[in-house]
């Protein structure tokens, strides 16, 4: 049984009431273009944001807890189906942090080749203390340094949010997307 999926109806109430829906919005401040939502669950940063949102998540039970109009996508963020270059700006929020590096590294080559600008992520990184970790259920959090081997250049580290357990990350791919003759 997918446990996630069974509990995907209870997850927006539960994170809205925990203050997490408005944390997360954060890390759309400055996005600009077309927004590509990886592992997007209900996909509320859908909601009054960019004319140009795609969410992609594996769990059709989350999508299915989406807004309604918005282009949603059942697909593994390891093999994402956009071509390259596709997205001004690929935005993430609590998904890396729950996978551990062997299954992060190609989902952050993934994220890289479709994105022509730039990656905001809101993911617990690392360092972080044993409290904080268990509260972003992660067991082992982001270091920055896989977003280099994958093909990033980080550009910001933002403020930590969320009592001090997410970290908003910016970076550009160091490989841009030939351009369209
Ligand atoms: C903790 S939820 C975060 C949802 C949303 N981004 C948020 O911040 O509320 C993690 C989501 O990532 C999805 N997910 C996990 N691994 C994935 C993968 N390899 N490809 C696509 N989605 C994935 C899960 O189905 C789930 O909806």
């Amino acid at each position: 049984m997918d446990v996630g999926a069974a509990l995907a109806p209870l997850y927006d109430p539960l994170m809205r009431i925990v203050g997490w829906t408005r944390t997360q919005r954060g890390v759309l401040t400055g996005a600009d273009g077309s927004i590509l939502d990886v592992g997007c669950g209900p996909a509320r940063l859908a909601n009054g944001s960019h004319e140009h949102y795609v969410g992609v998540d594996r769990r059709m039970a989350m999508l299915s807890q989406g807004p309604g109009g918005t282009t949603l996508v059942c697909a593994d963020a390891a093999a994402l189906p956009f071509g390259d270059g596709t997205f001004d700006t690929v935005v993430s929020t609590a998904l890396l942090g729950l996978c551990l590096p062997a299954e992060r590294r190609p989902i952050l080559r993934e994220m890289a080749r479709v994105c022509r600008g730039t990656l905001r992520i809101l993911e617990p990184i690392a360092p972080l203390d044993p409290v904080r970790r268990a509260v972003a259920l992660s067991r082992q959090p982001v270091r920055l340094e896989e977003l280099r081997t994958a093909g990033w250049h980080v550009t910001c580290v933002g403020q930590d949010n969320f009592a001090g357990v997410y970290t908003l990350v910016c970076a550009t791919p160091t490989v841009r997307p030939a351009s369209n003759p």
